[in-house]
């Protein structure tokens, strides 16, 4: 595995590979990685001539009171996972190598950021937005994988390829799970062992509003309120959020009908999870 460091040096060698007539897929990260990313991994191998990671955790997109400094953090660990898991080249830039000066542009994320995440972490998605223009540009991947636990993540991207021409195909991969039905994150480790025992509920909080809907409940409030007191009634956790939209225009719904997002963040005492179920419901 080739590891580089310069945003200069990364550039110029993915030009050279596309001179070269090859194909690459790129999965951005920011470490710690687990087998969610690199299920992104596998799939970008397959689709790809060459496969890129980036490791970079970026502090645009952590608020003043979240956890940037906490943010869990093991390169040498990441080197070996990635190299096994067949990663062709590793971008693994310094944070002065990506924010070498004061920028002169702000990126504004107006649409799909006003609900979910984008609601309870203002400037968020600014910061991801930001970078992956940045990382984009650096890399000139043709495919780009993100995982789905991040749907508003996938949306935001959707539209940030679409409104700026990137000549780039997103690829979302399903969200890897525990056995137990947790989603994957590099934040798992967070939780105290009661509330990782607990974790599992939330998934299985949406697997009971998904079941509401697919009996027919079309009121997003009741689907709401069925995962609200499960996950009240079964964990610790203090919910964030709990919403039902469409997708991947993440507007609110009266009636759930067509392409469906159920999602939620809670938070427990060191770390706030999020998970999702997308449904396609046709009356
Ligand atoms: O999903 C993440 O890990 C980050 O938001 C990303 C896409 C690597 C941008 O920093």
């Amino acid at each position: 595995m080739e590891i580089i460091t310069s945003s200069k040096a990364m550039q110029e060698r993915a030009l050279q590979l596309k001179k070269q007539g090859y194909s690459i897929g790129f999965a951005p990260t920011m470490g710690f990685l687990h087998e969610g990313h690199l299920k992104l991994v596998t799939q970008s191998l397959q689709e790809n001539d060459v496969s890129v990671m980036s490791i970079f955790v970026n502090p645009l997109q952590f608020g003043p009171n979240e956890d940037f400094e906490a943010y869990p953090r093991d390169v040498e660990r990441d080197k070996k996972l990635a190299e096994n898991a067949g990663v062709n080249i590793l971008f693994l830039p310094e944070r002065t190598e990506i924010y070498p000066n004061e920028p002169s542009f702000e990126i504004n994320v107006k649409n799909r950021t006003g609900v979910l995440c984008g609601r309870s972490r203002p400037g968020h998605f600014n910061g991801v937005a930001t970078i992956l223009i940045k990382l984009f540009n650096i890399i000139l991947p043709d495919h780009v994988y993100f995982g789905m636990k991040d749907a508003q993540q996938v949306a935001v991207v959707d539209s940030l390829i679409k409104d700026f021409n990137f000549p780039i195909e997103l690829i979302p991969v399903e969200t890897e799970r525990e056995e137990d039905g947790l989603a994957r994150s590099s934040r798992n480790v967070y939780l105290s062992d009661e509330e990782r025992s607990q974790a599992p509920h939330l998934y299985k909080g949406l697997q009971k509003g998904s079941e509401a809907i697919k009996k027919g409940e079309v009121n997003p409030s009741s689907v709401i309120h069925i995962i609200e007191n499960y996950i009240k009634t079964n964990t610790n956790g203090k919910i964030d959020y709990i919403e039902i939209l469409s997708f991947p225009n993440l507007d609110t719904l009266e009636q759930i009908h067509g392409k469906i997002i159920i999602a939620l963040a809670v938070k427990f005492s060191k770390a706030r999870l999020i998970d999702n179920i997308i449904l396609e419901i046709h009356s």
